[in-house]
């Protein structure tokens, strides 16, 4: 935990987050998915990106496997790394907040207490949290990067859903059963209720 600077003083832009709303045509907020590795977040946020971003939305993905090459390249899989590893992704999602974006973050995030963390950061309704739903052993069937396998032959510690917890959100805003329904279907499910929400037209 990085400690507060001292004698810094907030500045207040005159570009605000209502006046780049306005001109961007819709509202910003954080689609936060959450879900083991392999689970489906990254191929579910990347498409749900380009949906919104086709239809004019300014967007951005942040990707576990990506900010983990360098923004939270320091850091490692210990409960207290991953911590801190979301609480860096939830303060920067709530700077994307402010700049008029809807930020679609794709962590493992395994604790509540961290994605509370990150919710109660912003404005009650301005994050979103998406349970990307999926049994562990079909994740650990697809086994897309081999993670599995070293795992369960004990070449990688503190690996989620085999040596290390994973809790399941206990209220999300959405929670999608991805080894379920069609990536489409889940796209649409997510558009479904952000406009529900008022984010997009
Ligand atoms: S966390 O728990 O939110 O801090 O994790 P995250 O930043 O999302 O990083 C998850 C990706 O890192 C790879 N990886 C591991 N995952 C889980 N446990 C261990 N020990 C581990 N080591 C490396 C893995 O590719 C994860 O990506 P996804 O997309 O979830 O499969």
């Amino acid at each position: 935990m990085i400690k507060q600077s001292s004698n810094t003083v907030w500045h207040h832009a005159t570009v605000t987050r209502v006046r780049r709303e306005q001109q961007n045509g819709h509202k910003s907020a954080i689609l936060w998915f959450t879900g083991l590795s392999g689970a489906g977040k990254s191929t579910l946020a990347h498409a749900v990106e380009e949906r919104l971003y086709q239809l004019g939305c300014r967007t951005y993905v942040l990707d576990g496997d990506n900010v983990r090459h360098g923004l939270c390249g320091d850091l490692g899989f210990t409960d207290q790394d991953r911590q801190e590893n979301i609480r860096r992704i939830a303060e920067l999602a709530k700077l994307m907040l402010e700049s008029g974006t809807i930020a679609l973050t794709a962590f493992i995030s395994p604790f509540q207490s961290e994605r509370n963390l990150a919710r109660n950061l912003v404005p009650h309704g301005d994050f979103i949290e998406i349970y990307c739903r999926c049994e562990l052993a079909v994740c650990e069937q697809r086994d897309v990067k081999g993670l599995y396998k070293k795992a369960r032959q004990g070449d990688i510690k503190h690996f989620t859903g085999i040596s290390s917890p994973y809790e399941a959100p206990e209220k999300p805003e959405l929670s999608i059963d991805t080894d379920k329904h069609s990536l489409e279907e889940c796209v649409n499910m997510v558009l479904a209720l952000l406009q529900e929400r008022g984010i997009v037209k």
